[in-house]
């Protein structure tokens, strides 16, 4: 699904959210484990209003585990709990809610002293489009939950989902909006596959993919593609511009002429990236957190 974000959008969004927030404890902002930073919505803190929450890196599995170990720790050093999962598999889904009723720990110990039967913790999963809020309420609920609530037109009370017998968990996501002024972050996002094509052009796309992993993952790059001739200036078009054509030539992507087809070497750049198919990639560490 690929929103296109307005003013009004942003507002509506907001107040959504911060309406569940009354009914809730704790917060789960959901970031891609790929990019913690391009996923992140730049307005969060404010919009969480002091909320306890835990940061959920999800897509883990696609993501440099070395990267990801760094993400955790740079979360955590600036106060906040992170964890990493990968929800289409499960993977480590499960200490969610443990580490959420860690984090309420205060809370519920104040309700035993008040001689309470402390209740379940409550939750309520926030993220940009595509981080995979479904994919992980569907996991945590341990089935499909069909997320009705979130088409136009159709209405349908709030709900809760149990998950086992110490959470629950609002059944449709705080749905957020990235940071797209910021031309980096729209490739990012792009690169992931958060955002569609239809919204920029896949030859740039995969032109800027290119010219990251060129970068950070060539000995990746050039086994996946058999490609031998590293650019010798990762800031020259040209040199970026030729890996692709070595990449569609080798993919027999060819028109008339012997011309490479760039679009076609494009789709499939994208497509094997965003499959994982060259292997675990991070495009952001906590060193650009600035
Ligand atoms: P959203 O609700 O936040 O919009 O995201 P959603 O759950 O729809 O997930 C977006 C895409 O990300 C889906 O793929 C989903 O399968 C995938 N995904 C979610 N979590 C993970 C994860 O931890 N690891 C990996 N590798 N993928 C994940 P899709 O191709 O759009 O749909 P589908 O073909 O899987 O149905």
């Amino acid at each position: 699904m690929t929103i296109q974000w307005f003013p009004g959008h942003m507002t509506r969004a907001r107040r959504q959210i911060q309406e569940k927030l009354k009914l809730i404890d704790i917060a789960i902002e959901l970031l891609d484990a790929r990019v913690p930073l391009s996923s992140r919505n730049p307005m969060i803190d404010e919009i969480l209003q002091g909320k306890p929450r835990l940061i959920v890196l999800n897509k883990a599995d696609l993501a440099d585990s070395r990267t990801t170990e760094q993400w955790i720790a740079a979360f955590s050093g600036k106060g906040h709990a992170c964890i990493a999962v990968d929800s289409s598999t499960g993977t480590k889904v499960n200490e969610i809610p443990v580490r959420t009723k860690q984090l309420l720990h205060e809370k519920i110990a104040r309700q035993i002293s008040k001689g309470m039967n402390p209740r379940a913790v409550r939750a309520l999963i926030v993220g940009i489009p595509n981080v995979g809020k479904s994919t992980l309420i569907n996991r945590l609920a341990g089935r499909n939950i069909a997320a009705t609530g979130d088409r136009p037109g159709v209405t349908k009370g709030q709900q809760w989902i149990k998950v086992g017998t110490e959470m629950e968990l609002l059944d449709t996501p705080g749905i957020l909006w990235p940071k797209f002024e910021d031309q980096l972050v729209g490739y990012r996002l792009a690169m992931t596959g958060a955002i569609k094509e239809q919204i920029l052009n896949v030859e740039d796309v995969a032109f800027f993919a290119v010219k990251e992993l060129v970068k950070r993952y060539w000995p990746t790059m050039a086994e996946r593609f058999g490609i031998v001739e590293p650019p010798k200036d990762t800031e020259d078009q040209d040199e970026i511009v030729r890996v692709m054509e070595d990449i569609g030539r080798k993919r027999g992507c060819i028109v008339s002429g012997g011309r490479v087809d760039l679009e076609k070497t494009s789709g499939i750049i994208l497509r094997e990236l965003r499959a994982g198919n060259l292997g675990r990639i991070s495009l952001e560490t906590p060193e650009d957190m600035g």
